[in-house]
């Protein structure tokens, strides 16, 4: 059964495309489900003049592909009010105050307030200021959101971390990795404290590599202009790569909450293997999509709001390493692109042959599919390990439990209400995750790279698997 949760949330860009696709379907399903039901109220706030009716029609708009419920929907939209707000006017921020505590009253909410950043990185730091300027936190829990990308760089995110700690603590800040909120990766730890072997395997002992794959097969549709400023390396290995790499090789928490787990995941970060800028291009490789082989599918550089001569990777590929004692020796290889033959996000835990010893069988490869959402599993050998019978990976739970699933925003939203962190990035890991990005990023833009050096739909530049084969290993993964 469901608690019920109150908080009256402020979307800053609830009239924007995050919020639409992700925020409103996720806080719907809450509705459906019973987390939130007669206390709670969203505020959207964003430019352009709406009146509350009009900003509702967009909210159920939104739901439309999840359900049919009509009634349902015109009731969850009734909690929602819509602001219009320049975030650099202090007046403005002044009738937000009075209709959250109006609405506080309204729908009895304690006091509680989840302020949400679904607006443009370079505000964060201002809305932040004028939340705490204009007096709008409350003596119930508030609760500060943050959507990457945090910073661009590690100077850069250190000046937004500060911007931000003027006004919420460290534990009142939700950094999103949305990756976080994913079934199988959430899995992965359940596991490892359900199953002792499973356990005990991950090491340098048995692990011969372990790969992380973020394949995606679309382009950057209509976001040229922000991936102009990041590209892959900003957008998907500082964070989401990172992260998946703390759930594997984190040592085994104490317990299943939040201290425990950012306790051995902050070690994972802290012993990433310094890369120096000379060693950058033995270990990591960039590409940039060309057309198809039909010419039907546009190259990067054709792409709108991107620079004709843009030299923005689309496509990395990258070896690090753990000085630890558990994980020294033992590569982890990356891989994320756009344009790839297939979307797949998966994790390949590659033993060899020592892992006899557990009753593992020799060259055994586990992988966590964390999507496409129909193949959320684990394969052994390529073999769902439930048809499989691979007694190794068995836990005690029932087999419903992979039913289960919520979508990643759903999770991430209980967690905010619940004031649980332990699916959210703390300041210490992303520190380190910027600096050992940083290196790469600085290389690279001391050379001039020669793009696009991939097709569409293929797996990305020749180079990515001569990295793994020059160790005398290959990507499980291989289209
Ligand atoms: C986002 C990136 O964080 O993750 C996008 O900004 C990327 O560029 C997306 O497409 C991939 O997420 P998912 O959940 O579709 O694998």
């Amino acid at each position: 059964m469901a608690t019920e949760k109150s908080a009256v949330f402020i979307i800053f860009g609830g009239s924007g495309d995050l919020a639409h696709r992700k925020l409103y379907p996720a806080l719907y399903n809450l509705y459906k489900t019973g987390d939130l039901k007669e206390h709670f109220a969203v505020i959207g706030t964003a430019r352009r003049p709406w009146s509350d009716d009009y900003y509702r029609g967009t909210v159920v708009d939104s739901l439309k592909d999840i359900d049919d419920d009509e009634k349902a929907m015109e009731e969850f939209s009734k909690h929602f009010f819509y602001q219009s707000h320049d975030v650099t006017d202090s007046d403005h921020y002044i009738a937000l105050k009075k209709l959250a505590s109006k609405l506080d009253d309204q729908f009895q909410t304690g006091h509680n307030r989840v302020y949400y950043m679904a607006i443009a990185p370079r505000f964060f730091g201002t809305v932040a200021e004028h939340i705490n300027s204009e007096g709008l936190k409350t003596d119930g829990f508030n609760r500060l959101v943050i959507e990457k990308p945090f910073g661009r760089s590690f100077d850069s995110a250190c000046e937004l971390n500060s911007s931000l700690t003027k006004t919420f603590s460290e534990s009142e800040i939700y950094r999103m990795d949305h990756y976080l909120g994913k079934f199988m990766v959430q899995q992965l730890t359940r596991i490892r404290l359900k199953n002792r072997t499973f356990e005990k395997s991950l090491n340098n002992k048995y692990v011969s590599n372990v790969q992380v794959t973020l394949a995606e097969s679309l382009g950057v549709e209509d976001r040229g202009g922000y991936y102009e400023t990041a590209g892959v390396l900003r957008d998907m290995v500082q964070n989401h790569i990172m992260q998946i790499i703390g759930a594997v090789a984190m040592d085994e928490p104490a317990k299943l909450d939040s201290e425990s787990i950012h306790e051995v995941k902050r070690d994972v970060f802290a012993s990433l293997k310094d890369l120096k800028p000379e060693e950058v291009d033995k270990n990591f490789v960039r590409g940039q999509y060309g057309e198809d082989d039909t010419g039907s599918l546009k190259a990067y550089r054709d792409e709108d709001n991107v620079d004709p001569k843009s030299n923005i990777e689309t496509f990395v590929a990258g070896k690090m390493m753990l000085d630890n004692d558990r994980w020294s020796g033992v590569p982890f290889y990356v891989r994320s692109g756009k344009r790839m033959p297939a979307k797949s996000s998966r994790i390949d835990i590659v033993y060899n042959d020592a892992v006899k010893e557990l009753g593992i069988n020799p060259n055994t490869t586990v992988t966590f599919l964390i999507e496409p959402e129909n193949g959320n599993s684990i394969l052994v050998n390529g073999v769902d390990y439930q048809e499989g019978n691979q007694d190794f990976l068995k836990f005690p739970e029932d087999p419903k439990y992979f039913s289960q699933e919520r979508e990643a925003y759903e999770n991430l939203m209980i967690d905010i209400l619940d004031g649980n962190k332990i699916h959210f990035t703390l300041w210490d890991e992303l520190q380190n995750a910027w600096k050992y990005v940083d290196v790469i990023r600085q290389q690279w833009d001391n050379e001039t790279p020669d793009f696009p050096n991939y097709m569409s739909n293929t797996m990305g530049p020749d180079a990515a698997s001569e990295l793994l084969e020059k160790d005398g290993n290959s990507w499980i993964w291989d289209d």
